[in-house]
């Protein structure tokens, strides 16, 4: 963090502020508001988001950005202004002493890799989800950041809205039963939702840094495309699992506590989006959570259909067995749902095929166990909440790791949350690709044979 103003003053061996306010008062001025000093690496889709939701905190500004493609580079200062430092080589931003923070926005293979680094350098991190591309990589991020002892926030930003938040408050407080079931459908029928992102005409070698773009991924011949659309890609992605499911087993981990799925299988295809990429479109994935705490186990089941042309209703929801939570945009629907004392009995069933004799005796014997207002189902309570007006998930992760940062405090989604977050996803890419249940021992952060 800054030197607060006094020091400044100081160090500039000022004797008194107002002799030197007039050319450094916005420098003073931001030194005087403490703001936390941001960089961000990768400045595409998302790192624009965060940068702009990180500073409509107003607990930062940005000094600096590298990304790889200087289209992005020179968007950068158009955008946040010609005084951001902006360069290709990320390691130029680790080792500026006025970077507090840094947001790591680069696709999933350079995650584990600029964390660390970055970390070493001092430096606080956000790195964007997934926390790791493979499972083995999590174990170091953590040490790494535990070594460090810096805050690091993983980016599954909408568990710090309103929904989520009230989600966790009604699942704590009873008000679904016992969960037994969570879904979520994710389907999309439309080219850009299915990762063919636009690649501007500008794109060659000599606008973007290809050989830094590969890092650990296996070298090959320059191609734009994989540039722009690497989530196709397992070299540098993690397929629809870690760029979508990651959000729901995040959700859901903070909502019920849990540490994550004992056992992960997912199964799925290449359908339609056959443009070289060497992912599922088509993927479906079913994940088993033991018991833990005071919830029963339940079981999981996700999907992605980028080819569906039916009709697409996607739904997100935590069933228990009083009620269940349907999740919507930024609102949720909770209804409850609870079933009386008595079974019945009647048509469609055994009683009707019991002799006249069995079925009086057997209806004095219901009527003697089940009084009357044991026998109708509680009325069906439908609550929905709407998240309030200008909540803001984005911003108030930020506002969360910036506090982290501020106040030295655990912050919502640390590197040990975001990787066991991560690792289920990841697990499904293990299971569809080697075609096997994976067994994983959540609490211990290992994989079981
Ligand atoms: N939290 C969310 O809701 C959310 C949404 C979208 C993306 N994401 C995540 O954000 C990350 C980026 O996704 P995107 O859609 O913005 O991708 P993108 O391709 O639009 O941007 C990635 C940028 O990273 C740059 N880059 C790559 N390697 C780099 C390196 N070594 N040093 C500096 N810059 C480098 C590239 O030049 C590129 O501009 C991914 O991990 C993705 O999963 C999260």
């Amino acid at each position: 963090m800054k030197t607060n103003r006094r020091d400044f003053v100081k160090q500039l061996g000022i004797v008194s502020a107002s002799t030197a306010a007039v050319p450094h008062f916005n420098i003073i001025k931001s030194l005087n508001d403490n703001k936390i000093r941001i960089a961000t690496i990768g400045m595409g889709i998302q790192g624009f988001q965060d940068t702009k939701a990180a500073l409509r905190t107003d607990m930062c500004e940005l000094v600096a950005a590298a990304d790889l493609y200087d289209g992005r580079l020179a968007h950068v200062k158009e955008t946040f202004g010609n005084h951001v430092f902006t360069t290709r080589d990320y390691r130029e931003v680790l080792e500026r002493k006025d970077v507090d923070a840094v947001l790591i926005v680069t696709p999933d293979h350079w995650h584990d890799r600029i964390s660390m680094a970055a970390l070493k350098k001092g430096k606080h991190v956000y790195c964007e989800k997934p926390m790791v591309q493979n499972i083995e990589e999590g174990a170091a991020v953590i040490a790494a950041a535990k070594a460090a002892g810096k805050v690091m926030q993983v980016g599954s930003q909408r568990i710090s809205g309103a929904a989520f938040q009230e989600a966790k408050r009604l699942v704590e407080a009873g008000d679904i039963g016992n969960i037994n079931f969570i879904e979520s459908t994710n389907d999309r029928f439309n080219a850009i939702g299915a990762w063919q992102y636009s690649i501007p005409t500008d794109a060659s070698p000599k606008t973007i840094d290809w050989e830094t773009f590969l890092g650990d991924a296996p070298k090959r011949a320059f191609d734009p495309v994989r540039f722009f659309r690497w989530r196709n890609y397992r070299d540098y992605g993690t397929g629809v699992a870690g760029d979508l499911f990651v959000h729901l087993i995040t959700g859901v981990h903070f909502v019920t506590g849990s540490l994550g799925p004992s056992r992960i299988y997912s199964s799925g295809q290449l359908s339609y989006w056959k443009d070289g990429r060497d992912v599922p479109d088509v993927m479906v994935a079913s994940m088993e959570y033991p018991a833990q705490g005071k919830f029963d186990a339940f079981q999981m089941v996700l999907r992605v259909n980028f080819a569906n042309a039916g009709s697409i209703k996607n739904v997100t929801r935590i069933v228990g067995n009083e009620g269940e939570i349907t999740f919507g945009g930024d609102s949720l629907t909770l209804t409850k749902r609870k079933l009386p004392a008595a079974p019945g009995y009647g048509n469609g069933e055994s009683f009707g095929t019991f002799s006249d004799a069995q079925q009086k005796e057997y209806l004095a014997a219901y009527d003697a166990k089940y009084p009357a207002d044991s026998r109708t189902p509680e009325p069906v309570k439908e609550v929905k909440f709407d998240a309030p007006q200008g909540d803001d998930a984005h911003k108030n992760h930020f506002a969360n790791f910036f506090e982290g940062i501020k106040d030295n405090k655990p912050v919502i989604e640390g590197p040990l949350f975001g990787f066991r977050a991560a690792a289920p996803v990841l697990a499904c890419n293990k299971s569809y690709f080697e075609k096997k249940v994976v067994k994983w021992d959540a609490k211990n952060l290992k994989l079981l044979p």
